[in-house]
């Protein structure tokens, strides 16, 4: 089991499956993009499902996330999904992408096992898409969340950062916008980990914020009871609104900076290019891919991943004085 010293166990695998991506939203990349990992650094699909099967049938993984960059960037992702839900016992899949391809790719995923999808979806005003994500794409996405739902890669779940005085009065229309198609809506607070070192606290929109904007249009009720669990999201029922199957409507709010959930993270992160994490966090990783490379067994893998996740800290500290981003930004890390 990949149990840490403050008696947390990872069971939930996030996988970046490239670094690379066809937006460049402002919290994540500067508008050129980034130095990507060269090719021959990236895990193949073999390495890839290798690594994934040795954390599903040895060390205790229920739930696999793929991850990027853009995860429907890597063109096996239908045949990395496969192999995933061929394990014994099958985990439960799921995929966190910016949208854009996912209308034409759902069926196959879907196809191949895929149980459910997250979109990041920041607003709902093309030109103000452009000016966050540096690209006119916006029709693409909400076809991909549709063809997502068409698809049965259901709840299908929608992420959104609000940037201050950019999409910060958009809260209410995006929940308006979810409800009516059903998609769970779950704002995420803007953490430091943009290659561009841009993040200031004073500037990031709270959850106490969000839920502020959001009561300014809808009655919230915290719907978690004891069932929160591992989940970062703060769960509130819209009184009175329903989803399109009847069920009460909901939306999360994810406080990952004023209020950290690091206490019931169940975790743990795999690179692009096979560096295990223990937490987006991190300041240090554990090269699982020299040793896939240099020949190691199962045994020895498993070995040293066990040994990366044991030293998990207890939590991210970016409310230190002495925080320090990581050196990877979140697109080389997987979110
Ligand atoms: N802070 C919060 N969320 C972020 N995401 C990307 N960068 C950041 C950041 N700095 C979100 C994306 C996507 C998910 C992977 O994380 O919008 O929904
Ligand atoms: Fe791409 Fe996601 Fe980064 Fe936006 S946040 S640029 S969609 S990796």
């Amino acid at each position: 089991m990949l149990a840490d010293s403050y008696g947390r166990l990872a069971t939930d695998l996030r996988v970046s499956l490239t670094d690379r991506c066809n937006l460049r939203c402002t919290y994540c990349m500067p508008p050129e993009g980034l130095e990507w990992l060269p090719k021959p650094d990236l895990l193949t699909d073999d390495e890839l499902l290798r690594l994934i099967g040795i954390g599903v049938t040895r060390l205790g993984i229920t739930e696999v996330r793929f991850t990027g960059g853009e995860p429907l960037l890597r063109r096996g992702l239908p045949g990395l999904v496969a192999g995933t839900t061929a394990l014994a016992p099958r985990p439960r899949t799921a995929l966190t992408t910016n949208g854009i391809g996912l209308a034409r790719m759902a069926p196959a995923l879907a196809e191949a096992g895929l149980d459910r999808v997250n979109v990041s979806l920041d607003t709902l005003d093309p030109e103000v898409f452009e000016t966050l994500a540096r690209r006119r794409r916006l029709d693409d996405v909400l076809d991909g969340l549709a063809g997502a739902a068409r698809a049965g890669l259901t709840p299908v779940k929608v992420n959104t950062v609000l940037m201050r005085d950019i999409n910060d009065a958009e809260a209410a229309g995006l929940l308006r916008y979810c409800v009516e198609r059903g998609y769970e809506l779950r704002f995420i607070e803007q953490m430091p980990l943009d290659a561009q070192h841009g993040w200031r606290r004073d500037n990031m929109i709270t959850a106490e914020e969000i839920l502020g904007r959001l009561e300014a249009e809808f009655t919230l009720e915290p719907a978690d009871g004891d069932t929160r669990g591992s989940a970062p999201a703060e769960l509130f029922h819209v009184r009175g609104v329903r989803f399109p199957n009847g069920e009460p409507a909901t939306v999360g709010v994810i406080g990952s900076v004023t209020r950290p959930f690091c206490g019931a993270c169940d975790r743990v992160r795999l690179t692009a290019d096979g560096q295990i994490r223990n937490c987006l966090f991190a300041r240090e990783e554990s090269d699982l891919r020299s040793l896939l490379r240099g020949g190691a067994t199962d045994d020895e893998i498993a070995e040293r991943w066990i040994a990366a996740v044991s030293a998990k800290l207890p939590g991210h500290g970016i409310n230190d004085p002495s925080f320090l981003q990581p050196s990877r930004p979140m697109s080389a890390i997987g979110g």
